[in-house]
């Protein structure tokens, strides 16, 4: 069941969140079914995620718009949203070749290859890039990840702003439907998962 949190602090995030952020990350998305495909391997795969999800959470510190929430008893982070805003030119992760081949090792070619098509699909028109939604596994289905969308998309609403995303299975996909997106496309990994892209257009 999902329920709305009444009193839940969201916060924008600091570069001091860094290493909570990417565990956090990590946790969430580690055995989900992109990270399954580009690493097949479980043992490895558990190894090196934090190490590739912490370049896009660096990234998003230095050039996005980071949100968490933490746990009313133990303060802990239980969610986090990263957000690029796509309406001006962003760099890439500095270094980003080195980095990702380091942190995918055996996975590298699929790191590459998940990045092409995620580019090749990405939406020209200036809008906010959601690359990250992570809730903690066990805090998940208590209404986080819906509290971190609607506070952005209430920013986007009241500044006329489109938002994009690629869900990665039928559950967060049916989540963000609810959250007012429309699927655009879908990626089919070549032997892998579907990936749907997913556009928001702004409410009045
Ligand atoms: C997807 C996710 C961010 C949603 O946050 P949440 O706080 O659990 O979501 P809410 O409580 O606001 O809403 C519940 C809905 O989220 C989705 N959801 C919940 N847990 C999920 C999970 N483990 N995997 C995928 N979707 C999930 C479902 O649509 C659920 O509704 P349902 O129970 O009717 O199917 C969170 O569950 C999560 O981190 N999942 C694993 C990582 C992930 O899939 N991230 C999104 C990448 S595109």
């Amino acid at each position: 069941m999902t329920y709305a949190i009444q009193e839940l602090v969201i916060r924008h995030v600091s570069p001091f969140d860094t290493e909570e952020i990417t565990n956090l990350v990590a946790d969430a998305m580690w055995d989900g079914p992109v990270a399954r495909w580009m690493q097949p391997d479980m043992l490895v795969r558990r190894n090196n995620t934090s190490r590739y999800f912490e370049i896009f959470v660096e990234h998003a510190l230095r050039h996005g718009e980071v949100y968490s929430t933490a746990d009313a008893d133990d303060g802990r982070m239980s969610g986090v949203a990263l957000w690029f805003p796509l309406t001006a030119m962003i760099p890439p992760p500095v270094d980003y070749e080195r980095r990702l081949k380091e942190a995918s090792d055996t996975a590298f070619d699929r790191a590459q290859q998940l990045d092409a098509v995620l580019d090749e699909n990405h939406p020209l028109e200036p809008h906010h890039y959601l690359a990250f939604l992570a809730v903690r596994p066990g805090e998940q289905n208590r209404g986080i990840g819906s509290a971190l969308l609607d506070r952005h998309h209430a920013r986007l609403d009241r500044a006329g702003l489109p938002a994009y995303l690629e869900a990665n299975d039928p559950r967060n996909r049916d989540l963000y439907l609810r959250h007012g997106y429309q699927v655009r496309s879908v990626i089919e990994l070549p032997d892998g998962p579907p990936l749907w892209c997913m556009w928001r257009a702004p409410m009045a």
